[in-house]
């Protein structure tokens, strides 16, 4: 199939908008991701596809470590830096909010609907991607607050979907 046509089908799909983070303080990247899955919980294990490409591939294979953080709707403008929309690149993009660390050291956003805290346990390449699996070690969540989505190619929230 033409790569434009299966395009226009995935753009149907809505995402929840993540940050995959990787790196220590001073030396930490990251980016924008939808392709974020959960595997299983037992063990909890989730799997993202990150692009070869991305400043954050080799920091995870090096670390060994990573944190996927679930955005809240109010937290679009990090989906923009995080996505390499606005000119900010590696620890620039940790400026805006506040970042701490749980169990492995990887940077998890402190205002997260929720963060989860992996250690890198495998991965598979595949052409221009690799599929990064987590053991998920820790996590925590903000309770109240509503999911940033990805849905046709623009941000939007659950008042989107109101009718
Ligand atoms: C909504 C959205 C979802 C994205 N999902 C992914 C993804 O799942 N995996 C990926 O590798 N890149 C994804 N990207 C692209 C990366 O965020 C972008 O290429 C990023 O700038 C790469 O990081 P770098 O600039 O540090 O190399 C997505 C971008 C957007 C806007």
């Amino acid at each position: 199939m033409d790569p434009n046509a299966y395009r226009l089908l995935m753009r149907q799909q809505a995402g929840a908008v993540t940050i995959i983070a990787v790196g220590n303080a001073g030396n930490r990247t990251g980016l924008t991701a939808t392709a974020v899955c959960s595997l299983t919980d037992a063990p909890p294990t989730l799997l993202v596809c990150v692009n070869r490409t991305a400043s954050a591939h080799s920091p995870i294979r090096e670390t060994r470590t990573f944190s996927v953080n679930l955005l809240a709707r109010d937290q679009m403008p990090l989906a923009m830096s995080f996505s390499g929309k606005v000119g900010l690149e590696g620890e620039a993009r940790f400026l805006a909010e506040e970042w701490t660390t749980l169990t492995t050291g990887a940077p998890v956003l402190k205002n997260a609907l929720a963060s989860i805290d992996c250690e890198l346990a495998d991965e598979h390449g595949f052409d221009t991607h690799s599929i990064f699996i987590g053991r998920v070690r820790d996590g925590c969540t903000r309770d109240g607050a509503d999911p940033l989505i990805y849905f046709r190619g623009t941000f939007c929230d659950l008042r989107a979907f109101d009718k």
